[in-house]
């Protein structure tokens, strides 16, 4: 039986789930493949501690260009995460003639164009299901299974960490550190959680799918980034009063041809699917033109979830090695629908407001007088308590505005006297 050899760059959680599975399951896979898909060399800088997977020690390495320099080596594994030296392995790997396999979201969302066209140049494929919802077939569905299709929206809850810790917040009514901690006690969220609580992961996330839908490359300045760690619980509460839960959505939306690609804490009315997806868990809503509405659900983050996605893309290319095929997978099509990215400041949304204003009379009337400067128009407004003289909650909803009138608008009546703290305002989506 002929056999594919793998070099392992990266002996972390995923890296042992993917040794995991190819020792675990060998005779399933065999029996799919007929290959034997061996890993040969493996290389991390920590190789004293404990995993719970056996290897034979005599495969470690610390030096990656054991693995790079091998012949014998037809697939590289990088699993290390952040940009460098990710980027200089791939490229290596791919100059040395081996297809490459990655869960490197951060590393594809700022350098993919590059390493994609360098992959193409060199016959070489560079896969990477891992890198958007773990184990949720998401990518492979997009270029294979949605092939014949054009798309006008993607977006969904990209990031299982921010997602755990606002579920934690609207179930247990805690506030967002404490929610924070016990994602950072169950393994969730690192020590510097702000990649996922700022929006970062969801944003490199979405640019990779952007790409698979649209044909485009956004880079990372021109998508509209906004996180989840000054939301409140008084927030998560008064939207819960108005029928929403808040999410932290990444979203690509065509709009009269320009391409909207935005990641902002949104409100979702509760009779939404997306509403109840609830933890670390994960959804991506997908609007096509032949296949229709689609959904994808699924755990966001985990060991074998994720390994599950990576041994997928080696059975992929080991299909292919195996056939003596070159399937590019960069034939990424264009929408030339698309003219070209939406400005932030052309955004239009409908929004929830709260404003902490002081409880005396005259105080709407002045924060409505401002708002109908810019043109915005209010749906509802409640004052939340009632304190003489003192700051209160006032929460209200607006009918669709720009972004730029809406921000505007806040400036002037933040610098009011009788307004206290800074006005919180969320999106609300149409979905
Ligand atoms: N840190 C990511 C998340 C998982 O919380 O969703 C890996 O993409």
């Amino acid at each position: 039986m002929k056999s594919i050899n793998i070099g392992l760059i990266g002996f972390g959680t995923v890296g042992s789930g993917v040794v995991k599975i190819l020792s675990e399951k060998k005779s399933f896979l065999m029996q799919k493949v007929s290959v034997d898909i061996k890993i040969k060399r493996i290389c991390d800088k920590q190789m004293q501690i404990k995993r719970d997977v056996r290897v034979d020690r005599s495969i470690f390495t610390h030096d990656a260009k054991d693995i790079l320099n091998d012949p014998q080596i037809d697939i590289v594994v990088e699993l290390i995460g952040g940009r460098h030296p990710a980027k200089e392995y791939i490229s290596e790997a791919l100059r040395r003639g081996k297809h490459v396999v990655t869960a490197n979201k951060a590393l594809l969302a700022e350098d993919g164009q590059e390493l994609f066209a360098l992959a193409n140049d060199r016959s070489k494929n560079i896969y990477f299901e891992a890198s958007v919802g773990a184990g949720i077939p998401i990518i492979k569905s997009l270029r294979e299974g949605l092939v014949a299709n054009r798309f006008s929206k993607i977006f969904g809850i990209l990031n299982g960490t921010s997602n755990f810790i606002l579920s934690k917040m609207s179930k247990d009514c805690c506030d967002f550190s404490k929610a924070l901690k016990e994602a950072q006690l169950k393994g969730f969220a690192e020590r510097d959680p702000s990649l996922d609580v700022e929006g970062i992961d969801s944003a490199h996330k979405l640019i990779l799918l952007t790409y698979l839908c649209f044909g485009r490359f956004v880079k990372m300045e021109d998508v509209f980034i906004e996180g989840i760690s000054r939301i409140s619980l008084l927030d998560i509460s008064y939207a819960k009063e108005l029928g929403f839960q808040i999410k932290l959505l990444g979203i690509a939306n065509k709009k009269d041809r320009e391409l909207e690609v935005r990641v902002h804490p949104t409100l979702i009315p509760h009779e939404h699917l997306l509403s109840s997806v609830d933890g670390v868990f994960n959804a991506i809503y997908i609007s096509s033109d032949l296949a229709g509405d689609l959904i994808f659900y699924g755990p966001g983050a985990g060991q074998l979830s994720a390994a599950s996605a990576v041994v997928a893309d080696l059975v992929d290319l080991t299909r292919d090695i195996q056939a003596g095929l070159f399937r590019s997978t960069f034939n990424i099509v264009l929408d030339k629908t698309v003219q070209g990215l939406r400005r932030h400041d052309n955004f239009k949304s409908r929004y929830y407001i709260r404003f902490m204003g002081m409880d005396k009379p005259g105080v709407l009337a002045r924060i409505s007088g401002i708002l109908a400067k810019f043109n915005i128009s209010i749906a509802s407004v409640s004052q939340k308590e009632r304190r003489r003289a003192q700051a209160v909650p006032i929460v209200m909803v607006i009918h669709e505005a720009r972004e730029k009138d809406l921000r505007s608008a806040l400036e002037l009546i933040d610098k009011m006297d009788v307004i206290k703290e800074k006005t919180v305002a969320i999106r609300m989506e149409e979905l």
